[in-house]
Formats: structure tokens, C-alpha cells, sequence
């Protein structure tokens, strides 16, 4: 089974994003022609999961190399500073997912290992290294959702929170992926979405990817997770994931830490379902990765509607961090990741430099 949208797509020159922003009052395209285009894409949430803005940010690297295609004919070292350049404009759009970091260092390093006689093969290069990055992604949440599957009960009542599906991803999902191929494998699944204030993905794109895959479900506030899960309706907690610290600990959408002090104190498990790309094996802990801050008006006029009064002070956090010892694992393409997280995700790393 797949969708029946497409988050993002790179056509004649142009990325075609879904605009998230709309969604699901309206399906339309927002297009991008360069990169600019695509660091405002990110930066206001036309796009957004952490998979997704960094398939997007390597199509946007495609688009700067178009831009200077001119500039590469008559010096490739002024090339190279102009896709630099290129590059830290769009790193700069949201700094908490990894996977953007990520996702550029992959297209400049292809970049600087192939030896292109011509502007068009150079484009050629960094356009294939760009639907690499996407179509990995794709096959890569897939794997994590048949590995995933294994752990879901069946007749499992699952508690998700924010947006993990093929909008957060370039297509599939991950936390998402994983219900999907517990539904589409017949385990009677049923799933709760939290809103997920102040943004609403989860009201506002997960609840309409559940309903899209028919997925047994309904929407609650983020204030209901506590109540559900104290009173033993939650079996299981999938969820996403920015940032993996080398120590386990797990970045991800606001709120998702308070889930996770609530499954320990009453025994439900919770899992983060990431790629391996959203591992930071350079940042030690959770307390170093950076969380981005949003404006006030997400919280003050959310949907462009007032609900505070004027001039109040906001604090909006787009993140928080989930020790370690809050997680029951962490599921990846390469297996779930168990305790001791720190051993076994070295054990990853080293598989990866070998
Ligand atoms: O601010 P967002 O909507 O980009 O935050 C997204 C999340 O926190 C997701 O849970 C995370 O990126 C994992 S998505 C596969």
C-alpha cells in the first residue's frame, strides 16, 4: 500500500513540495525554482520532519548548482565557494534535525569526490546523489517498519505524537511507517494522535495520513495522554525522532519527553523510530543539541487566531530531549537499538567507518 501524494518531488528544474502549511483545509504544491525558495520552504514549515527537509535541502543544492552553472564553466574553486555558500544558507533554515546537516555534507562530499568535465555533468551528479537521498529514505523507512512490526502486539491501542508519515519523510514514514505495516499486516491496530501543539501536525497531518491508510483511529489533545496511558489504554508508544544523541537520548517534537516520563512511571514501552542518518554520533548527550525556538505567534495566534493577549512573553521550544533511560529502544533499519544505547550505538558507528 502507498499514498496517494507525494511530499516531495523534483521535476524539470522545479521541487514540488506539498505545502504542509495548508494541509488538510487545502492540497497544493509549493514550488521551488531555487534555492532560496527551498531555505524559506524549510525555514517556514512548507516542509518539515526531519527526513523530509533533508531530502529537500539536497534538491536544493541541485538548484544552486543550476544557478551557477555559469560560474563552474569559468572557475570551478568560485563554484565551490557559491555551493558553500549555498550550503550554509539552507543548514542555517532549522537547526535541530540532523538529518539536514547530514543531507548536505552527503551532496557536497559527492560533489568533491567525482571529477565533472562539464556543468551538466555535474549537475547530473548532485541531481542522481539527490533522488539517492530520497529514494533511500523511502526504502529505508521501510525496512524500519517491517523491523518495527515485529514489536507491535496485535490488538495493540498505539499513543503517536506529532507527524511522522510520509509527510515527515520522503515518503512511508517511520514511527508512522511502523502503524501502517502493523495495520496493513491485519494486527487490529487502533492509534491515538495528540494534537501536538502549538503546530498541530498531529491534528492536522497525522490524523489525515491515518484517515487516508484507514487506519482505526481518533485525535485527542496532548492534555488526554496522561489520562490514557495512566489508566493502562496505551500498550505501546511510537514516535520519531531529530536528533539521536551517541548516548541514546532522542530529540524530538515538544511534549515528547513529558510522554516518555509518563510510559516509565506506568510501564508502557516507547520506541523512537529513526534512520540511522538521524544519529549525531558526534554530539555526546542530549544536553548539547541545539533546540530551535519558534516564534511566539505559533502559540499566541495559533491557525491565525488570537488566544493570548497582546505583548505576551512566550516561550516555544519546537523540541525537547528524552534521556535514555526513558526509552525502551530505538528502532532503526540496521535493528532495534536496546540498552545499554551508548555500547551498541558505537557498535553502530564502527560499522559504518569499517
Ligand atoms: O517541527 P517538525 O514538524 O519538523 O518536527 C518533526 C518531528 O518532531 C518529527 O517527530 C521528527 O522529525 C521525526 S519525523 C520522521
Amino acid at each position: 500500500m502507498d499514498e496517494t501524494f507525494i511530499t516531495l518531488e523534483f521535476r524539470k528544474g522545479i521541487l514540488h513540495l506539498i505545502d504542509q502549511r495548508l494541509l488538510p483545509v487545502k492540497e497544493e504544491m509549493f514550488l521551488c525554482s531555487d534555492y532560496r525558495d527551498v531555505e524559506f520552504a524549510i525555514r517556514d514549515m512548507v516542509v518539515r520532519g526531519a527526513p523530509a527537509i533533508g531530502a529537500t535541502a539536497a534538491y536544493g543544492v541541485v538548484l544552486a548548482a543550476m544557478e551557477y552553472a555559469d560560474v563552474f564553466d569559468s572557475s570551478k574553486e568560485a563554484f565551490r565557494v557559491e555551493l558553500q555558500k549555498a550550503c550554509d544558507v539552507l543548514e542555517a533554515s532549522r537547526p535541530t534535525a540532523v538529518n539536514l546537516a547530514w543531507a548536505l555534507r552527503r551532496m557536497l562530499s559527492k560533489y568533491d569526490s567525482t571529477s565533472c568535465s562539464s556543468a551538466a555533468q555535474m549537475i547530473g551528479v548532485l541531481h542522481q546523489e539527490a533522488d539517492a537521498i530520497r529514494s533511500e529514505d523511502i526504502a529505508t523507512n521501510k525496512a524500519m517498519s517491517k523491523i518495527g512490526n515485529e514489536i507491535v502486539p496485535p490488538n495493540a491501542t498505539i499513543l503517536t505524537h506529532c507527524n511522522t508519515g510520509a509527510l515527515a519523510t520522503a515518503g512511508w514514514g517511520t514511527a508512522l511507517g511502523v502503524i501502517k505495516e502493523a495495520h496493513y499486516s491485519k494486527k487490529n491496530i487502533f492509534v491515538y494522535a495528540d494534537e501536538t501543539r502549538p503546530r498541530f501536525q498531529g491534528a492536522r497531518l497525522t490524523a489525515w495520513e491515518l484517515m487516508q491508510a484507514k487506519i482505526p483511529s481518533k485525535l485527542i489533545s496532548d492534555s488526554v495522554a496522561a489520562t490514557l496511558i495512566r489508566d493502562g489504554c496505551i500498550d505501546l508508544v511510537l514516535l520519531g525522532g531529530d536528533r539521536v544523541a551517541a548516548n541514546g537520548d532522542v530529540c524530538n517534537k515538544i511534549g515528547t519527553f513529558m510522554l516518555s516520563a509518563l510510559c516509565k512511571l506506568y510501564g508502557v514501552p516507547f520506541y523512537s523510530v529513526v534512520p540511522v542518518s538521524t544519529i549525531d554520533f558526534s554530539i555526546a548527550s542530549g544536553v548539547d543539541i541545539p533546540i530551535e525556538e519558534r516564534e511566539a505567534t505559533e502559540v499566541t495566534h495559533p491557525g491565525g487566531v488570537q488566544v493570548a493577549p497582546d505583548g505576551v512573553e512566550v516561550f516555544n521550544p519546537a523540541f525537547d530531549v528524552t534521556p535514555h533511560q526513558h526509552l525502551t529502544g530505538i528502532i532503526t533499519e540496521v535493528g532495534i537499538i536496546y540498552p545499554p544505547f551508548k555500547e551498541h550505538i558505537e557498535q553502530i558507528r564502527l560499522s559504518l567507518v569499517r
